[in-house]
């Protein structure tokens, strides 16, 4: 049976993905490898525990000793790599923490890959846009485009970056990288914009904006990006950089203004009333201006494109969170964080 560990599976982007992985490859074992920090949370994957082809092992990518067992008992024939402290306004207040995951982690996971017995291992690393820094009004980036991290997040992520094609170059490590736009969906936690603009609205909180909100992101429905990993780790090319985005522009403003219309109509609540709820506060400093994506190489390459127009996945998750009442608790008040690992630290 071959074998994929999936990093930082618990949370996000990464329970999508596991959960792919897991229903459609049952000739293959999924490992999900997550320390679970604020950010991961296992009921994401609670439909999957009895899954014959998955496994969950909490540990921390940090820790070389725990990688190097990880390998060591599980020869691995690849690595999907999603762990990370992922939120930019966390990386301001505490930088050191994104250096050691996405940075020192990163390099643990490499030294022990570049070592693997397996001569068919492949190191996926997955990354974001925002190592390109920021554009003006016009122009995309692409796989060429410059590095330019503003944030010490996407400086993390950048350095990573960095790493895995040193490893390809120097070692011979098989690598594929992908950088991709915002995502939004399903189990996102909710210190991101959309899932705090709905849990917001829905209990009648301001929703903040940061500066003029003219900032531009280009959002991706999250489980397109799940299918755009699973395309790239099986048939991406080695060595190479692709970079996956929604084709999907919106101003920060614009974006909380459709969410409102919604959630207005949603919440039977009259016409306009989720509006006056948006609040302008101080600008996030180093705050990237707009953020999009040429997304045609893989596209091209390997026939992937966005599915879901944004209206409807929008409309898909709000429903989600509106629906998930309970999960919205249990991750503001982390009292899932302490159930998990009291009965991961047990056994
Ligand atoms: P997330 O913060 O929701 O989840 C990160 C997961 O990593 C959590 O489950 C956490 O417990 C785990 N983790 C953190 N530190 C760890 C450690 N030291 N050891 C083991 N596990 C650890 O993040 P996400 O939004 O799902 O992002 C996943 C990846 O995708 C990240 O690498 C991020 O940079 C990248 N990315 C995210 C977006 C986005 O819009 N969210 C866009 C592009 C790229
Ligand atoms: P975020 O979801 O944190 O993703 P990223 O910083 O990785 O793009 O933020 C998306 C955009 O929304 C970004 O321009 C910052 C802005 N933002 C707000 O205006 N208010 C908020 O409360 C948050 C969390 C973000």
């Amino acid at each position: 049976m071959k074998k994929i560990i999936i990093t930082g599976g618990a949370g996000f982007i990464g329970t999508h993905v596991v959960r792919r992985f897991v229903k459609k490859y049952l000739d293959c074992k999924i490992i999900n490898v997550d320390k679970l920090t604020y950010a991961g949370n296992l009921t994401n994957l609670e439909d999957l525990e009895h899954a014959e082809n998955y496994q969950f092992i909490k540990g921390d990518i940090v820790d070389a000793n725990f990688v190097h067992e990880l390998f060591e008992t599980h020869q691995p024939d690849g690595i999907i790599h999603l762990a990370a402290e992922s939120h930019v306004d966390r990386s301001i207040s505490n930088p050191l923490e994104f250096v050691m995951t996405n940075v020192v982690g990163t390099v643990n996971l490499l030294n022990t890959a570049k070592s693997s017995k397996n001569p068919n291992f492949r190191f996926y690393h997955i990354s974001t846009d925002e190592v390109y820094g920021e554009l003006g009004a016009e122009g995309l980036f692409t796989e060429e485009t410059k590095y330019d991290p503003h944030s010490p997040y996407s400086a993390s992520k950048a350095s990573s970056d960095h790493f895995v094609r040193a490893y390809h170059d120097t070692y011979g490590l098989d690598i594929v990288i992908s950088n991709c736009s915002n995502n939004y969906g399903a189990h996102q936690f909710p210190e991101k914009l959309i899932p705090l603009a709905i849990n917001n609205i829905k209990n009648n909180k301001a929703v903040p904006i940061y500066g003029d909100g003219l900032n531009v992101r280009d959002w991706l429905w999250v489980e397109d990006h799940a299918r755009a990993i699973e395309e790239i780790y099986f048939k991406g090319k080695t060595g190479e950089t692709y970079n996956i985005g929604g084709h999907n522009e919106w101003t920060n403003l614009d974006l909380i203004h459709v969410l409102c219309n919604l959630m207005d109509e949603k919440l039977n609540r009259p016409k306009d009333s989720s509006k006056e709820l948006i609040t302008f506060v101080k600008d996030r400093a180093g705050h990237d201006a707009r953020y999009a994506i040429d997304a045609s190489k893989i596209a091209n390459e390997l026939n992937w494109k966005p599915s879901l127009q944004f209206k409807e996945g929008l409309s898909k998750t709000i429903d989600w969170y509106l629906e998930n009442e309970k999960w919205m608790e249990r991750v503001t008040s982390g009292a899932y964080k302490e159930y998990y690992e009291k009965m991961y630290d047990a056994n």
